[in-house]
């Protein structure tokens, strides 16, 4: 005998950040009952630090769907971004090329916003459970066992099983080997990130590329900056200095004619970079959404944005599949979702090779990614494609 407690449900959540949380939040809306689970606290994942840019269409879901007021309160419209290569900088207007915006706002707001509204909406969200195992994807009633954070064991069933498990995702390993495919991409290099307590330095973000290296000046608020350069993927970060981190962004965004603003270093970390992708997003019952299912590298803030996108589709062909009883809108939900998900993919890739340094780049390939640069910049065509990916491409009705 089992020392697990049943209990049923019709969408199991595996895994109760951002995706897993406004999923549940569509589900509820709905009339769709769910549970969500996550083996780390609610403080460990407010912890986290992540990207900081919403898409429109992002911005547009927490506010119409009752999660978030505070992301115009307390966010920053920005109509644009700089992209500074050659000695000097160049504005990409997204407000004159596409007419939308993004918002500064980070990913951790996102989180407190969801997980209040869970809250206030008597949402079944459970934080810090381990032992997390899933089964019986095939059958009608597939399940997930936890134990939760007072050590009680339960055993849920439910009609659907969704991995929004992360980047190391438990749910993904569960789709058999012949039925999924997996593509990869590594980089050979890394983002050494940072906070600290200074002003912005410029009004919009810098993306500065030089033959020092990439640098990415971002920020949280007036008195929080989040700034970034590319750093091999072994480096330390608490091997370096204050001075020596300010020297290193000094030099590189100082090459396109920036000074930056300085102040204590709060926080510092090296962020990996890789693409990958796991297709279809579906198997039997379980489908996978979020970073379960692809990662992108940092540049161009997309990974949060595709999760979103992800679960607003997915809501809808839960809604489907639980009306019908079958299981087509779990492929379509695949097929729906994969789309935006290699264009993301290939503009992260595209804005990460454009603006790096690569480690064994000839001298005909640095003078040809210039010329890439150039042509973006000095093209309307060029700034506007850039443009309408990075604030987000319109969603098919
Ligand atoms: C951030 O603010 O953390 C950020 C902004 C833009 C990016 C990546 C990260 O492309």
């Amino acid at each position: 005998m089992s020392s697990h407690t049943p209990a049923r449900t019709q969408v199991a959540v595996v895994g109760a950040g951002p995706a897993g949380l406004m999923l549940t939040h569509l589900l509820a809306q709905a009339g769709i009952d769910s549970v969500a689970l996550d083996t780390r606290t609610r403080t460990e994942i407010e912890q986290t630090h992540r990207a900081g840019i919403l898409e429109q269409d992002s911005v547009d879901l927490l506010v119409d769907t009752g999660v978030s007021d505070r992301v115009h309160r307390d966010g920053y419209r920005h109509d644009g971004i700089e992209l500074a290569f050659g000695g000097g900088s160049h504005r990409i207007d997204f407000q004159g090329l596409v007419g939308a915006s993004t918002q500064l706002y980070p990913q951790t707001d996102v989180f407190i916003d969801l997980a209040d509204a869970r809250e206030r909406d008597g949402g079944d969200v459970r934080f810090g459970v381990s032992d997390v195992s899933v089964g019986d994807l095939e059958s009608d009633a597939p399940f997930v066992r936890f134990t939760d954070a007072d050590g009680a064991q339960h055993e849920l069933r439910a009609d659907f099983l969704v991995g929004a498990d992360g980047s190391r995702s438990l749910c993904r390993r569960e789709v058999p080997e012949d039925s999924r495919r997996q593509y990869f991409r590594e980089y050979p290099f890394a983002w050494f990130g940072i906070l600290t307590e200074a002003p912005p330095s410029a009004p919009e973000l810098i993306y500065s590329h030089s033959e020092h290296g990439f640098a990415l000046i971002s920020q949280r608020t007036e008195t929080l900056q989040r700034m970034y350069f590319q750093c091999d993927p072994s480096e330390d970060p608490q091997a370096w200095s204050d001075d020596r981190i300010w020297s290193e962004l000094q030099t590189r965004v100082g090459a396109n004619g920036y000074t930056l603003q300085e102040g204590p270093i709060t926080s510092r970390s090296v962020l990996p970079f890789r693409s990958f992708v796991q297709e279809p997003m579906h198997h039997g019952r379980l489908v996978l959404a979020g970073d379960a299912a692809h990662t992108v590298p940092p540049t161009g803030a997309k990974g949060l944005n595709l999760a979103l996108a992800d679960v607003r589709v997915l809501a809808e062909e839960l809604e489907r599949a639980v009306a019908a009883g079958g299981l087509a809108p779990l492929a379509d939900y695949s097929r729906r979702a994969l789309e935006r998900v290699w264009k993301a993919q290939h503009f992260s890739y595209w804005m990460t090779t454009m603006l790096h340094t690569l480690p064994d780049a000839t001298p005909f390939d640095v003078r040809r990614q210039e010329g890439e640069l150039a042509a973006v910049t000095s093209s309307v065509a060029g700034s506007t494609f850039l443009a309408e990916a990075y604030t987000g491409w319109p969603r098919r009705a």
